[in-house]
């Protein structure tokens, strides 16, 4: 029986209608499952209410003041009215508090269209500004390449802290001053790129308004499309082709690979690459690097992965310890822009000082990976110019006057959009661990490895762990979704003193402790 299951239920109306939930449940949840909508807009479904907005208020028929629902649990008996002409005339004047501090900037908005705030004003009908406008502004913090702060277009919802606090176990934002002076800021009033931040992109990812946005470079890619004297090829990140749907009303999921294909093809890329390959390519490195130092002991264990340059970044800021058990393989994002201007350049007969490669990724730390060190320059220029969000790429589509989801299916260009499907579960968490995981056993035994059975850690949401043989050998491997989960996991590893092994964000191996003379016998 479930945890919830085992809880006692609350009784209660909601506008006349009975409901019946687990105790702990708030109105604003009760009120969703009574098919009854109260606008939020500090609230987020990832995330612990704020209580920020006073958006969400409600009465209890008789009770002495407004309730906000978004943290308020629902009790026994309680008559909640959602909707009267009081309380909408409240959440009017609050919205038009909120929007005074606001800058009506929405037309060149990177949110335009996106944002909470212009939609809920829409929905409430507010026209014309009721209270004077008082914007600060306050100059934008462009520091990182990667992510834009805003800080004119905060609505002080908390949404971004919670996150890049206690989800990302970062703490690169934070409320600086009091009262009306209060605003989010880099912690310590200092430019992004000098705080602890990783360019994850968390905080742009949930933040209700024009706050926080990614650094769009789409007019770059348009320039270097319409240079004639540039050849322009793209590569696409795995989880892109399943995500880009959403900006076209699709569910998420939707896998539109192909229509991708063609669609690039159609904007003017001269040759579509798929990072797929280069995620092959990954696990023929990380699985031979662990053999390296998992059979032949050359290297400390465990062996720390992940694909992701804010796990790397983050990493190198917190747990500067572990450095030497990073896997010195490249993401796959830099190992295809390398293979194109060097391999396919020389294939192609084109000059890679000409050549342009265009990388769609998932998030914005993507952007920052480009030039974070000399080795991004490895095939002598730079190996991949210019990275854009799946949001961006969304955006181009839609200029470019393609009807994207009535386009035929294309396919992706020989050899760099050719792929296993290894390098294809490198989207999902735990992909890339299982794929190196399965290389790896090859390699190390000559046997195939069979199913992989992982289990949540008792208390630890976002890790699982599992044990595999490998020819007689138990190999542990952890697998962290989220950077606040890499945290634990090394936490973990340093408490039991376990000799270097392997562990990971996205991927990971750790060897039990067996004697020297067993390891031999088995031959590993
Ligand atoms: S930056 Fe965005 S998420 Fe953060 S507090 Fe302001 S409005 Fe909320
Ligand atoms: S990008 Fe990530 S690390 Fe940086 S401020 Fe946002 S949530 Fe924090
Ligand atoms: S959603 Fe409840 S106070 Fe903002």
């Amino acid at each position: 029986m479930s945890a919830v299951a085992t809880l006692p239920a609350v009784k209660a109306t909601i506008n006349g209608l009975m409901v019946e939930v687990p105790a702990g449940t708030s109105i604003l949840d009760a009120a969703r499952r009574a098919a009854v909508k109260i606008p939020t807009l500090c609230k987020h479904k990832d995330l612990l209410p704020t209580a920020a907005c006073g958006l969400c208020v409600v009465r209890n028929k008789g009770g002495p003041r407004l309730l906000r629902a978004c943290c308020t649990p629902l009790e026994d008996g309680m008559e909640i009215v959602t909707h009267d002409n009081e309380i909408v005339e409240v959440r009017r004047s609050t919205l038009e508090l909120i929007l005074s501090n606001h800058p009506a900037e929405c037309l060149t908005c990177g949110r335009n269209g996106e944002c909470e705030l212009q939609a809920i004003a829409a929905d409430f009908n507010i026209r014309t500004d009721c209270i004077k406008r008082y914007v600060k502004d306050l100059p934008a913090d462009r520091s990182t390449g990667s992510i834009i702060l805003e800080f004119d277009k905060c609505i002080k919802c908390g949404r971004c802290l919670q996150v890049c606090q206690e989800m990302q176990d970062v703490w690169a934002l934070s409320f600086l001053e009091r009262g009306i002076n209060t605003r989010m800021a880099p912690a310590g009033d200092i430019a992004l790129a000098e705080s602890p931040c990783v360019m994850c992109g968390q905080c742009s990812a949930h933040c209700p308004t024009g706050a926080i946005v990614e650094n769009d470079e789409t007019a770059a890619v348009w320039a270097a499309l319409n240079d004639h004297d540039k050849v322009c090829v793209v590569q696409i990140a795995p989880s892109v082709r399943v995500t880009v749907g959403e900006a076209f009303g699709l569910p998420p999921g939707t896998n539109l690979t192909k229509k991708l294909y063609s669609a690039l093809r159609r904007l003017g890329f001269h040759a579509v690459f798929d990072t797929n390959f280069s995620a092959d390519v990954t696990i023929v490195e990380e699985a031979t690097e662990f053999v390296q130092r998992f059979v032949h002991q050359r290297g400390p264990l465990p062996l720390i992965t992940s694909c992701c340059p804010a796990w790397t970044d983050f990493m190198e800021k917190k747990h500067w310890d572990f450095i030497d058990n990073f896997s010195t393989a490249k993401s796959p994002q830099q190992m295809l822009g390398v293979l194109a201007k060097t391999y396919y350049a020389q294939q192609a007969g084109i000059d890679p000082a000409k050549l342009v490669v265009v990388s769609i990724m998932p998030c914005t730390a993507k952007k920052f990976e480009l030039s974070r060190t000399e080795e991004m320059f490895a095939s002598g220029f730079k190996d991949v110019d210019i990275c854009l969000t799946t949001r961006e790429l969304a955006r181009m589509l839609k200029q470019s006057g393609i009807d994207f989801l009535a386009l035929d299916d294309g396919a992706a260009d020989s050899i760099l959009g050719q792929y296993s499907g290894a390098g294809t579960i490198f989207g999902t968490t735990g992909g890339v661990m299982e794929a190196a995981l399965r290389t790896a056993h090859h390699y190390a035994t000559g046997q195939k490895l069979g199913q992989v059975e992982f289990a949540a850690v008792r208390g630890l949401d976002g890790v699982r762990t599992a044990v595999v043989d490998v020819g007689g050998a138990k190999v542990r491997v952890a697998v962290a979704h989220g950077l606040g989960h890499v945290s634990t996991v090394l936490a973990r590893v340093r408490q039991f003193g376990v000799r270097r092994r392997k562990v990971s964000e996205e991927s990971g191996f750790g060897r039990s402790r067996r004697p020297e003379g067993a390891r031999r016998r088995e031959g590993l």
